[in-house]
């Protein structure tokens, strides 16, 4: 039975303060709570408490008596008080196993340490609680522990009283004095190294920043504390907002489910997204870092500060959040490599997810399980939304709202419609038409014609868009699109389409499409020139637009914009590639688009010298998972062969810039810096290796020499990935070297597992069988799992839909060996089969077979969610 955002009541009780005692073991840890509770609602309702997967419930006292048998319901998740005073204080005692958790959420062990997971409902695996966002308290905290096994003790807010209880125990206290919703509960604790530093806030309030790691670990934390503090002086500079407590901290664990977790003021992170140095981490991780320590941080006004008041408004949280985190992004690094990057994530994760059985919209009316709501719609979606809406409203009218809603909801749980109050206020008008984007899963297609008068000389652009049924949602409305379009002249000079205007200015060029069709009616020398539609993509929609190819490679060299630019050679690029694997699957020999490549391998160098990062993306296909969105049946083989071949011609094209550039990568001799621009050769570098790897083993040697020589991680995994392509004997040579250096570093050995998950090769299967065998395989790390399973059913579409069904039936068997221990894990690699039905008909049986029978089998909430929502027509 779903939960429906119609369904929602506040909750009838107050709980303004509370404390709590941790007596903690990491067999059985005691657990008291002594809440203040008002009631707030009518004098005849009962309390309802979540509390679950407790070891033992003792003492139940109100205001000091413990609870009659009569006035007391319990089951195996709810516990309901009846018959309550107007105001009292309720005492609960339970215990709990860390040890014995291996979901990772509630109280766990990691790497011997206690950690906590609440978001979204872990609290109530810790203590009895209205685990909802809606009821905030201020928390103060006493945790217990053996001196030796936790010397170090966290929680969130701002350190109290710690010292010693006997020779054996301590505690330590914490007070948080901002009230906060149970999802943003944690503690840690454990025997730490701290890389420690400090930050002095806009008003000259000095913060202690810790980040507390496994042994020997400290210095890999360096990179993380400078990520922090540019997200805290940016957050000021760019949104005026400034840290409030004295410390705040970061916690690295090994096993976490997600990325990372903005728990107020104790940060817990998945260790990957924490620790790097040259020798272990690749600039994709350095990015990440910074992206993700960016993200926590940003949390404490949009999501902390200001929380969601049911799990329906996700994306009040996160979308908000993820913009802010790629506007950091993009004043750190390149503002357009930022751009194409968010627009790949977005195009590969979420329009796939908008194009199954598992759409929803941003904020959904309905949930089975609150886990699987934390969907690249939500998060990716949710953030195209606020950056369309900025395009919509202009940068004044914008910061306007944000302010309005920084002052006016702090402190509050609130929802979407207050978010848009203040922007609503700036422009002096109701957004409700903007915000069906929120009730509505789906891309709209946006269609561009040119459309000719017969009897007058008039011409206009006729932009037309339509949104696609998804599951439930057959009806759908159009919504406010602001499409940045210009045009071009045939002498390439810009002008603006309906005046004729010459043009240059990137900001008066927004169309605004409200309706289902818009006419843009065309000046008499915009009549012939080239449109380009859809500039740094400033709306989350597929275009389709009656251009000739010529006219898109004409827009790769005359465009301004950087996304713009890219786009046109992806689109050129998406129709060769579809073009070649339908023929290759129908079983001709394709035609290499030599134009297209010639085309390429130009922009590539005249970008390469002075952009690099920018460069490597121009060369950069479109990945087999988004080109298999766009094929029916799709044919993972023939679209990766297709690639193979563009490659194998890029390669020939390109041969000496890439040899040019190995022998620079071999010759460098510098100290390695992550900085953007030095990352950026290091990615044309690695879109080059690709290109080697095209043609079989015939460079094996030469990418060898290249892994061989690597003096970073960047370098070492672009060579072995090439290699992984390449196969032969100078792969399994690496492959081995590779291991045996890196044996005894978990995330590099994450790394190793998953360049051979994602080879797409015929053995594919049988190897990560063996894998999944490998002595450090582990089956309670989600890393671990992620990078085997994860990679192999999501990042290798070749092998996972091999015609054989071995595939779907290697992810069936590991889901019936991850479910039982972590639900919210295999409900997350259940997600590869959400394209199954787009595969032809013999490999859509095999993997309804493979379905059936894990919805036969008794699997977790989160995992049956999934399977009944992938199944059902
Ligand atoms: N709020 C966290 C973040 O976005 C993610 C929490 C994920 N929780 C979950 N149950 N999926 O930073
Ligand atoms: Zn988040």
């Amino acid at each position: 039975q779903p939960v429906l955002l119609k369904d929602y009541e506040p909750y009838p009780f107050a709980i303004p303060s509370v404390s709590m005692t941790f007596q903690l073991d990491p067999k059985e840890t005691r657990v008291v709570t002594k809440m203040k509770v008002e009631r707030t609602g009518a004098a005849h309702e009962n309390m309802v408490l979540n509390g679950e997967a407790f070891e033992r419930v003792g003492a139940m006292l109100v205001n000091g008596k413990q609870v009659d048998d009569d006035d007391m319901l319990k089951d195996d998740t709810t516990l309901t008080l009846m018959n309550l005073p107007h105001e009292f204080e309720l005492e609960t005692e339970i215990w709990i196993s860390p040890e014995k958790n291996t979901e990772l959420s509630g109280l766990y062990m990691s790497g011997g340490r206690f950690c906590t997971q609440c978001e979204s409902e872990g609290f109530r695996r810790i203590t009895y609680w209205p685990d909802r966002p809606d009821v905030m308290s201020v928390f103060s905290v006493r945790l217990e522990a053996d001196v030796k096994l936790a010397p170090t003790l966290l929680s969130n807010g701002n350190p109290g009283i710690a010292g010693a209880i006997s020779e054996e125990r301590h505690f330590a206290e914490w007070h948080d004095p901002h009230p906060k919703p149970s999802y943003l509960f944690a503690l840690c604790g454990g025997d730490y190294d701290v890389f420690a530093d400090q930050f002095t806030t806009m008003s000259g309030n000095e913060v202690q920043l810790s980040i507390f790691v496994d042994k020997g670990d400290a210095e890999r934390a360096a990179y993380a504390m400078d990520s922090l503090k540019r997200a805290m002086k940016w957050d000021e500079d760019v949104f005026g907002r400034e840290y409030d407590l004295d410390v705040f901290n970061i916690v690295a664990v090994r096993d976490f489910n997600f990325g990372a977790m903005e728990n107020k003021g104790l940060n817990i992170f998945n260790s990957a997204y924490v620790l790097a140095d040259a020798d272990t981490a690749t600039d994709g991780d350095f990015e990440a870092i910074e992206s993700i320590v960016g993200h926590e941080y940003f949390h404490n006004w949009t999501g902390n500060r200001i929380t969601c008041r049911d799990w329906f408004q996700l994306c009040l949280k996160e979308g908000l959040t993820v913009f802010r985190d790629q506007e950091f992004s993009a004043d750190m690094r390149s503002r357009p490599v930022q751009r194409i990057k968010d627009v790949i994530r977005l195009r590969g994760r979420q329009f796939a997810e908008d194009a199954g059985p598992l759409a929803h919209p941003v904020r959904p009316d309905r949930y089975g399980s609150i886990d699987n709501l934390y969907t690249a719609t939500v998060y990716e979606k949710g953030a195209e939304l606020i950056r369309a809406l900025k395009t919509y409203i202009g940068e004044d009218a914008f910061k306007e709202g944000m302010d309005l809603y920084f002052d006016k909801y702090d402190g509050t749980a609130t929802t979407i419609e207050a978010f848009y109050e203040g922007f609503e206020k700036a422009v002096g008008f109701d957004l409700s038409r903007f915000r069906t984007w929120y009730a509505q899963a789906g891309t709209p297609v946006v269609t561009i014609e040119r459309v000719t008068s017969q009897d007058s000389n008039e011409a206009w652009l006729k932009l037309t868009q339509k949104i696609d049924p998804t599951p439930g949602q057959t009806e759908k409305k159009p919504v406010p699109i602001p499409l940045r379009l210009t045009a071009f002249t045939e002498d390439g000079t810009q002008i603006n389409p309906e005046t004729g205007e010459p043009c240059a200015d990137h900001d008066s060029d927004v169309v605004l499409l409200m309706d289902q069709e818009t006419d843009l009616a065309l000046a008499p020398n915009a009549q012939n020139a080239l449109v380009s539609a859809n500039r740094n993509f400033s709306a989350p929609v597929k275009i389709q637009q009656d251009l000739t190819d010529a006219e898109r490679l004409k827009l790769v060299t005359t465009e301004t914009d950087s996304f713009a630019k890219w786009e046109a050679l992806q689109t050129l690029s998406r129709a060769a590639l579809l073009d070649m694997a339908k023929q290759i699957a129908s079983g001709a020999t394709p035609n290499v688009p030599t134009a297209l490549v010639k085309a390429q391998a130009e922009a590539t160098l005249a970008t390469a010298g002075e952009d690099p990062a920018f460069a490597a993306q121009l060369l950069t296909l479109p990945g087999v998972g988004e080109l298999f969105m766009e094929m029916t049946p799709a044919d993972p083989a023939a679209i990766y062969e297709a690639k193979r071949l563009v490659r194998a011609a890029l390669q020939a094209e390109l041969k000496d810039a890439i040899f040019a550039s190995l022998d620079a990568a071999k010759a460098d001799t510098g100290e390695f810096s992550p900085d953007a621009a030095s990352a950026g050769r290091r990615s044309l570098n690695a879109a080059y290796i690709d290109l080697l790897s095209a043609t079989g083993t015939d460079h094996a040697e030469r990418i060898y020499q290249a892994f061989d020589d690597a003096k970073n991680m960047t370098d070492t995994m672009a060579a072995l990935r090439a290699l992984s392509y390449c196969g032969g004997t100078y792969y399994d040579q690496a492959v081995s070297a590779f291991e045996a250096k890196w044996k005894s570093s978990p995330l590099v050995m994450d790394k190793w597992f998953s360049v051979q998950s994602t080879r797409p090769d015929h053995d594919a299967i049988e190897r990560v069988k063996t894998l999944l065998e490998h002595e450090d395989f582990d089956w309670k790390n989600p890393n671990r799992v992620r990078s085997v399973a994860g990679a192999f059913a999501m990042g290798n579409h070749v092998a996972f839909h091999d015609a054989s069904g071995d595939g779907y039936a290697l992810l069936g068997d590991v889901i019936r060996k991850v479910d039982p221990l972590n639900g919210a894990l295999s409900a997350r690699l259940l997600t590869s089969f959400e394209q199954w039905r787009r595969v032809d008909e013999k490999r859509q049986a095999l993997a309804k077979q493979v379905l059936t029978e894990l919805q036969n089998a008794k699997l977790s909430k989160n995992a049956m969610d999934i399977v009944s929502r992938a199944l059902a027509s």
